[in-house]
């Protein structure tokens, strides 16, 4: 198949894990005989740094034109003190929004080598994996007034959602949890939101549609709670935006390696965007070691979910298992009695398993 790809490398690592996953792309392209073809864009703080805007419009009209994109991470302490829409951030929201991204999908598994840095006990966080599935563009994020009123004296923020977007948002869950272990718990604040009331009565009318699927409705609140405590009583949480905003932070480090978490924003079609759980980090920006797997396991999302290419993907999600199981990890990581290496040199190990796995003799390492 002949794919076109734009990446956005954007700012801090974000140019050096999506190189390194672009490496991946052509090792698999090459082991399954695809065609990628990449076309590189600015976005956060580098767009606004090169042309004032942190979604330029040629970034925007690239975006669309393509079949998918792979973005590395925006944002830095360079532009902390922009006003509101020259931040990098900014960049981010915008583009979910005009390419209709509003399925946010935050995978949490862990890796058996990893799991002792876990900040919970290895008993409660054993055994754990977990879907999030965020709403992600409505609700308080872009729901209008959103404004600062009587000179500073009062402010408003607008939780706003029609029930097509709650629909399709939860109907993703279900979908997501018809795939895996059915088990769907939906995430609200119904005892407080008009929003979250509507949510909750939603979820109950489409579970009729689901009958495999068994549902839990769990207040946010505990939800954070039942996190930390119970992680494995979880398989898909579905839930709105700012609550999925929160709830997936907190279930990125239950599992000890953030640097290891990729995800996926998604439109009905399967278009869609991909990009680390982590941030730009950049206060080792520019060193060789920042971790690359998070943005390589999103780019085999990519081609799971965009280009229908499921053999691929679990190509390089196998690889990347059998990367750390081999002791291999960045810096970043914690293996015992582990060889850590720097960001090139871990993605050619990668190709190495990949490569292993299939039957064409001379695939190219990135690096070597
Ligand atoms: C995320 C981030 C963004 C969000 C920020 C950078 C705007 O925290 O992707 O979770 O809040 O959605
Ligand atoms: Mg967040």
């Amino acid at each position: 198949m002949n794919k076109s790809i734009v990446l956005l490398p954007g700012d801090g690592i974000g140019p050096e894990v999506v190189e390194s996953a672009k490496c991946i792309l052509d090792a698999v392209a090459q082991a399954c005989h695809h065609t990628f073809t990449y076309d590189t864009k600015d976005i956060g703080g580098l767009a606004i740094d090169n042309h004032q805007d942190p979604l330029p419009e040629e970034t925007e009209a690239a975006c669309k034109a393509a079949d998918a994109v792979l973005l590395g991470a925006v944002g830095g302490p360079a532009w902390d003190n922009n006003p509101a829409h020259l931040r990098p951030e900014k960049g981010l929201l915008r583009i979910r929004k005009s390419l209709g991204l509003y399925a946010n999908l935050r995978p949490v598994q862990g890796f058996p080598e990893l799991l002792h840095a876990s900040p919970l006990k290895f008993d409660v966080v054993n055994g754990s994996d977990l879907l999030i599935v965020r709403e992600l563009t409505g609700g308080l994020y872009f729901g209008e007034p959103s404004e600062r009123r009587d000179d500073g004296q009062s402010v408003v923020d607008t939780l706003a959602y029609t029930r097509e977007e709650m629909e399709r948002i939860i109907e993703t869950g279900f979908e997501a949890a018809m795939v895996r272990k059915k088990h769907l718990t939906s995430v609200d604040k119904a005892n407080v939101l008009e929003s979250s009331k509507m949510w909750r009565e939603i979820v109950m009318e489409k579970a009729k549609d689901f009958p495999e699927v068994t549902v839990d409705h769990v207040l946010v609140d505990a939800a954070a709670m039942k996190l930390i405590t119970d992680p494995t009583q979880f398989d898909v949480m579905v839930t709105e935006n700012m609550f999925g905003d929160i709830l997936s932070d907190e279930a990125s480090v239950l599992t000890g390696s953030l640097g290891m978490l990729p995800s996926a924003s998604l439109r009905k079609d399967g278009f869609g965007l991909y990009e680390p759980a982590h941030g730009s980090a950049p206060d080792i920006a520019g060193q060789g070691i920042a971790n690359p797997l998070a943005t390589i396991l999103s780019a085999a999302m990519m081609l799971r979910y965009s280009f229908d290419m499921d053999h691929e993907a679990t190509l390089i999600e196998q690889a990347v298992a059998k990367t750390i199981a081999a002791g291999y990890h960045t810096a970043d990581l914690d293996v015992k009695n582990g060889t850590k290496m720097g960001t090139k040199e871990i993605t050619d190990k990668v190709i190495d398993f990949i490569a292993e796995e299939t039957p064409t003799e001379s695939i190219m390492r990135c690096y070597a």
